[in-house]
């Protein structure tokens, strides 16, 4: 349909835009052919320029998080020792089983970051990350799930969430590949919304003559996506009761282990998250807290020095729990989540993004010039009843693909190194003899855990060349 914009709509845009300061938006708008200006305006027409200029006015709530920080103390945690401990371990194992015989477990994986940092031309998830199999991050998650599914001898419906940069092409992959040999029925794409970045004036940036530059609106627009896809009646539908989380770019994620599922069904937990033990005190990753009896998350950029140093009397550190971005949530809590997805939050992340200059240049910029705004997930942490927290060893559970070489961690190649030496370990732990060097890769239809591994691999086998454990 090839209609112009009538002359009122396009002069109530304009004002639109003068008002917030935002003329720009249309410099080119002489050099579009029809449907260009129809693209524009349609995008222009959805964004909440009021919303915009509030976020961007919001000046860092600083004061808030030295206040909470300040009193902060652990959350309530399953520790590594809960899980050493045989028949507290075992008990847990049980329900967890349970529940996925049961048809009661979904998984999440959010898939609609654009990797920049990896400097890979194409969702994330086609990376291909298999220490020998060269499989994809796609693959190594379908097969996972289809393997606990099989396992469970019952369906564990897997919903990825894409952004619109990355929804396409990994209909696309998906399609190509058949699913990876799962049923189709039981995989459901569904794509988060977006969001515009402004310049350090609070100014919307052009990516062309024709296009607001728009990014995805954080890992927290799941909520909403979810329910916006119907995703959230077909878990309904389903009688899903625990939806599993995680992020494609973490191959280690224990995705619906039946010990973690286990713990968070006994502790009647409607959000329960994965946790590694800090090292630091300042270490990279969202701080698991509890303040006043409410689990929450404070940002590594929003804890100072002294509330991260505090230690207990062992010396450990008290605020030790950090966030590896894998959650378990109680589908009533999902549920009543969508309520508040609308007023979770955006948080700003000074980034670098590309955009036209006045004379409709192309410029790269060196360094951050934008500011992007992203809801998070965990900022529902607050409001769900007995939250707490698991710890893993992050050997066993959080390696995640994030830089490209020369980068000094979170690379490619530390990524494969991980999966490597978790799979050995677990070999060895069935009392399998595997040489100096050998490289070993476990494909998740052969076992995806240490138990798998034991009651398939005989005590005494030996590995002595690079081996990819395959199922029959
Ligand atoms: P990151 O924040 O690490 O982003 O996302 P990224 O896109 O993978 O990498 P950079 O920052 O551009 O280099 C962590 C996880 O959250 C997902 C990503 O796909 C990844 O699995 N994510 C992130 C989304 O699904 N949507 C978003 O808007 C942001």
């Amino acid at each position: 349909m090839n209609t112009s914009i009538d002359t009122p709509t396009l002069e109530s845009i304009k004002s639109k835009l003068e008002q917030h300061g935002q003329a720009h938006a249309l410099q080119f708008w002489e050099e579009l052919d029809l449907q260009q200006q129809q693209s524009l305006f349609s995008q222009l027409d959805k964004i909440d320029f009021d919303q915009l200029a509030s976020l961007f006015a919001s000046v860092a709530e600083d004061n808030k998080w030295a206040e909470l920080a300040a009193k902060a103390e652990a959350p309530p945690a399953i520790t590594l020792e809960d899980f050493a401990n045989a028949a507290t371990r075992d008990a847990a194992r049980e329900l967890g089983l349970k529940a996925l015989r049961d048809g009661k477990l979904a998984m999440i994986v959010v898939a609609g970051g654009q990797g920049s940092r990896l400097g890979f031309d194409h969702p994330k998830g086609m990376y291909p990350i298999g220490p020998l199999s060269n499989r994809t991050l796609f693959q190594i998650f379908i097969d996972t799930i289809r393997a606990r599914a099989a396992q469970a001898g019952a369906a564990i419906p897997l919903y990825i969430m894409t952004s619109p940069p990355t929804h396409d092409e990994t209909i696309r992959f998906l399609t190509e590949n058949k699913w990876f040999g799962a049923d189709e029925n039981d995989i459901k794409v569904f794509c988060q919304g977006t969001m515009p970045a402004v310049d350090a004036n609070g100014k919307i940036l052009l990516e062309t003559k024709s296009k607001v530059f728009e990014s995805p609106d954080g890992h927290g627009g799941t909520i909403k996506a979810l329910e916006v896809s119907g995703c959230i009646a077909d878990m309904k539908a389903r009688g899903v009761e625990h939806v599993f989380y995680g992020q494609i770019d973490n191959p280690l994620v224990q995705i619906c282990d039946p010990t973690l599922v286990g713990f968070h069904i006994q502790k009647q937990s409607e959000l329960t998250s994965q946790v590694v033990r800090k090292t630091e005190p300042m270490q990279k990753v969202g701080n698991v807290v509890q303040v006043d009896g409410v689990v929450q998350i404070i940002e590594y950029s929003d804890l100072t020095e002294e509330p991260a140093s505090q230690t207990r009397d062992d010396g450990s550190l008290k605020l030790w729990a950090g966030s590896i971005a894998v959650h378990i949530f109680k589908f009533d809590f999902l549920t009543r989540s969508l309520a508040d997805a609308d007023s979770l939050p955006f948080h700003r992340a000074h980034k670098k993004v590309p955009f036209l200059d006045a004379a409709g240049n192309r410029i790269d910029p060196e360094s951050p010039n934008a500011y992007k705004f992203e809801k998070f997930i965990f900022d529902l942490l607050p409001a769900a009843k007995n939250a707490i927290v698991c710890e893993v060893d992050p050997a066993e559970g959080f390696c995640a693909v994030k830089n490209a070489p020369p980068a000094k961690a979170e690379t490619p190649d530390h990524v494969k190194a991980a999966i490597t030496a978790l799979h050995r370990k677990w070999l060895h732990q069935a009392g399998a003899e595997i040489a100096e060097g050998v490289t070993i890769e476990i494909d998740p239809m052969f076992a995806v855990d240490r138990e798998m591994v034991a009651e398939k691999v005989a005590a005494g086998t030996k590995f002595d060349t690079d081996t990819f454990l395959q199922a029959q």
